[in-house]
């Protein structure tokens, strides 16, 4: 249990917080790459910042403060040019380092140029078809170049959804294996009106530093130790990612009471398709409430999701009960509050690659990496028990545009049917 202090040094991340600031230390995908396929300009509030991401004509990408410094308006509204952005209402100019570069009614004539005028700027990346901001202090750590990035062979997809709760409770998530039976077997079989016998419990959980975050390692009845998730265990990415081999997530503060969630997926095309080059990787949003405005518990982030909103805008970790279960969660918090220890006595937090040449193509603990990377034969895959459900559906989150159904079954060369997820019990 925390006092009411700490749970806000843990969980307010706006400018000036010390929380905040650890974060801000890490690079952060904001964006799908492909969004801008069909828009130049989308306004995002990242961190209690009101910002707009830009990409100029000439196809490089941008993150400045929304408003113009001119009378405020909104740059989300502005027009590109081929090295910046403009403001639609008296056409004021912005580079990708914020610094204004015109003033067309200024220039005009012999009027004297006025002061400098200069809006926050933070660099943006482009990796993994994924946007990446960095909005910590100089120099910018390296944005980590995950192995998974580079698979061969692959179709892979971002989803992003907003969730109207503060990050930590979505990153506690993370190292919390027993919720897997619960939340994602149980409780879903119960609704279902199945009055059979609950799946496997876990039997015994460990978490583990690890270069990159920590390693959260499970069992479940019926297996033990020798089993890939205890012997290899599954990456937690410091400070607010996961990753699964066939999936990555991260959840990004918008502000104390709004999350970012984006995730990246991704699947070996059957070893009959390859070799194949995916032309886009596409983004969508996802929704998290159906037509009726109620939650949507159909998929296993959504259930996540429904189980993080409920805990409040920002959990109340004063009226907890912790127990055995919450070995993970203790140890997450404990780490972060080490980490805001270091960055006060300025080091830096876990999990920061300053070198360059370390960081080529990092692999991460992976169970069925061989498989994941390499692919199988499609008649393999669809019985393998981490590939195989992803085959038959895209069961991560509802609201898959039929679009990037249709892209996915054309690149597997596989027609999908809908996949019940409860059935399956992930050892
Ligand atoms: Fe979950």
């Amino acid at each position: 249990m925390l006092t009411e202090e700490m749970n806000r040094l843990l969980t307010e991340v706006g400018p000036g917080t010390r929380m905040g600031d650890l974060l801000r230390r890490y690079w952060h995908p904001i964006a799908g790459v492909s969004e801008f396929d069909q828009r130049s300009t989308k306004p995002i509030r990242l961190f209690g910042e009101n910002l707009v991401l830009f990409k100029t004509r000439d196809g490089r990408f941008g993150l400045i403060d929304r408003r113009c410094a001119h009378r405020g308006s909104d740059l989300s509204f502005g027009i590109v040019e081929d090295d910046g952005i403009r403001c639609s209402y008296h056409g004021w100019q912005y580079d990708l380092a914020g610094a204004c570069t015109h003033r067309p009614f200024e220039e005009t004539g012999d009027r004297r140029p006025g002061k400098p005028v200069q809006l926050a700027a933070y660099p943006v990346r482009a990796k993994a078809g994924m946007l990446w901001a960095y909005m910590g202090p100089q120099p910018a750590p390296e944005l980590p170049d995950w192995e998974t990035f580079n698979w061969p062979n692959c179709f892979a997809q971002v989803v992003i959804a907003e969730i109207p709760c503060n990050w930590l409770q979505c990153q506690e998530n993370t190292v919390d294996p027993v919720h897997f039976e619960w939340m994602h077997n149980n409780a879903p079989k119960r609704r279902a009106g199945d009055p059979g016998p609950y799946s496997p419990k876990t039997l015994e959980m460990r978490v583990d530093d690890a270069e990159f975050g920590l390693i959260s390692r499970r069992y479940r009845e019926g297996t033990n130790e020798s089993t890939p998730l205890w012997s290899i265990g599954r990456a937690i990415l410091w400070p607010n990612g996961w990753y699964f081999g066939h999936h990555f997530e991260w959840k990004v503060p918008i502000d104390d009471v709004n999350t970012l969630f984006i995730t990246w997926s991704v699947l070996h095309v059957p070893t009959e398709c390859e070799p194949y080059v995916q032309p886009v990787i596409p983004t969508w949003h996802a929704p998290i409430r159906d037509e009726n405005g109620e939650w949507i518990v159909s998929h296993v982030g959504n259930q996540d999701i429904v189980a993080w909103i409920s805990q409040g805008p920002i959990a109340d970790r004063t009226r907890e009960t912790l127990s055995a279960s919450d070995r993970g969660v203790v140890a997450l918090r404990r780490r972060l509050i080490e980490d805001l220890d270091a960055v006060a006595a300025g080091s830096d937090p876990r999990g920061i690659i300053r070198d360059p040449a370390r960081n080529v193509n990092l692999v991460l603990p992976c169970i069925a990496r061989d498989e994941l990377m390499n692919g199988l034969p499609r008649a393999q895959m669809l019985k393998h028990p981490v590939m195989g459900p992803f085959l038959h559906d895209y069961y991560s989150m509802a609201g898959q545009p039929d679009s990037v159904r249709l892209a996915f079954e054309q690149a597997m060369q596989v027609e999908q049917s809908s996949f019940d997820v409860h059935s399956f019990v992930p050892q």
